[in-house]
């Protein structure tokens, strides 16, 4: 493996620009540049050459990829995503397309629950082989890096082996994992009616063994009426912070309960889901530095009605976009699907979403200063498209145009 890689070829160059989020009219604002070709060295971006076939290099010393004339972005970063569970809930989601509803099924004791029991019941081999899989498909798409959440354990072991097996793929795999801890996801059975019990338990028995063993960096709690209410996931991410974890909150997802201004109110790197963010909501979120991150694939399988994701953008909110695969209420990681969904049905324009899925993205996870963006000195996670523009990425509706993947400077996947 040489140490110096040049792409060359590029049709079209597009990114945004910079070390930090983007908010509001700034997330339109890519930089595009044609027959350019990029200089990388030992994984990091090196120089932007402004030819298509730079002469000065000998290719002898050199790994050289041709990108065809094709269109060259920054790799995704998909930034919620809970791809490590065992089992599925297919049947779930025929009642749901149904009209029974999503808390309906939790209520029953289905929904997350479902998946617990199913986890639990799983080797972190089987974890490790199911997720090495979708970290493949996910790839493919176009995805560098990616958040994975525990929450189908709600006991120390197994809230411990997700944790594992999400270490065990990031060490393995060429996709980046940054880990999230979020015990409080729901009630385990054996907690049933001592909330409070179970929340002590997460604070003084979990978190701790969590931060000693350096397994998440994140913490986060799924606030929602009769799941864990404002106050008991404020009482949990302050001990969060306490000791040390940044936070994340799956806010205002299914009614309006005031997450989100608990996301801000905590100095959240993101708030999450936000179907229901209130007016007073959006206005934290945008004169705060927490990331709306929206989640619209959740939104269309679950049928209910999208983040208000063009308000938020025109009230000067950073908005991010990650895919939400779990294996109830999002049962997919298509980056080609959430697309369309967010340029079509929530009306941001595909330069936003682009924006969103890449530097917005990576600030989610509080990567913006390494990752997210084609800028010399930053890493070189980069997608080539099938086609010379960007706008092929919604033009062919549904379909995947990535052609190659570069992570860290290595061509890790063509499709
Ligand atoms: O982000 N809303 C809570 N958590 C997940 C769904 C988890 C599940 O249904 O298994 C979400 O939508
Ligand atoms: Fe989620």
């Amino acid at each position: 493996m040489k140490d110096t890689l040049l792409i060359k070829n590029i049709g079209e160059l597009v990114t945004c620009s910079g070390f930090t989020s983007k908010k509001g009219s700034e997330m339109k604002e890519l930089h595009t540049s044609h027959n350019v070709s990029i200089l990388i060295e030992k994984g990091i971006i090196k120089e932007i050459i402004n030819s298509p076939q730079p002469k000065v290099i000998s290719e002898k010393d050199i790994e050289v990829i041709d990108a065809m004339g094709g269109s060259v972005l920054p790799g995704f970063v998909d930034s919620h995503t809970h791809f490590i569970f065992s089992g599925y809930r297919e049947e779930e989601f025929y009642l749901r397309f149904q009209g029974t509803s999503y808390m309906d099924i939790m209520k029953a004791g289905g929904g997350i629950a479902n998946s617990v029991n199913k986890t639990r019941a799983a080797s972190k081999e089987e974890l490790v082989q199911l997720g090495q899989k979708r970290l493949d498909d996910m790839l493919s798409m176009g995805i560098t890096t990616l958040e994975g959440k525990s929450g189908y354990g709600l006991d120390l072991d197994t809230e411990m082996c997700q944790l594992e097996a999400m270490k065990t793929l990031n060490e393995a795999h060429a996709v980046d994992i940054v880990s999230t801890f979020l015990g409080a996801h729901a009630l385990p059975k054996e907690y049933s009616g001592r909330k409070k019990e179970y929340i002590d338990f997460i604070i003084h028995k979990v978190l701790p063994v969590v931060k000693d063993r350096n397994l998440a960096e994140f913490c986060d709690v799924f606030c929602e009426k009769n799941v864990f209410e404002i106050e008991e996931s404020r009482y949990l991410l302050e001990e969060a912070k306490k000791l040390g974890f940044k936070l994340k909150l799956h806010a205002d997802e299914i009614v309006a309960i005031g997450g989100t201004e608990l996301a801000c109110d905590l100095g959240a790197v993101s708030a999450d889901h936000l179907l229901q963010a209130s007016d007073k909501g959006i206005k934290a979120l945008a004169n705060s530095s927490t990331i709306a991150t929206l989640l619209p694939c959740t939104a269309f399988s679950l049928k209910e009605d999208y983040a208000r994701g063009r308000e938020m953008i025109d009230s000067g909110c950073a908005v991010a976009l990650a895919t939400d695969f779990n294996p109830g209420s999002c049962f997919t990681h298509s980056i080609p699907l959430l697309i369309a969904l967010a340029c079509y049905n929530m009306n941001l324009s595909l330069e936003e979403v682009i924006t969103a899925l890449t530097i917005n993205g990576a600030a989610a996870l509080n990567r913006e200063k390494h990752i997210g963006s084609i800028d010399v000195n930053k890493e070189a996670d980069l997608i080539i498209l099938k086609y010379p523009s960007y706008k092929f990425l919604l033009y062919n509706l549904g379909m995947n145009v990535v052609s190659k993947v570069i992570k860290r400077g290595i061509l890790v996947k063509t499709n």
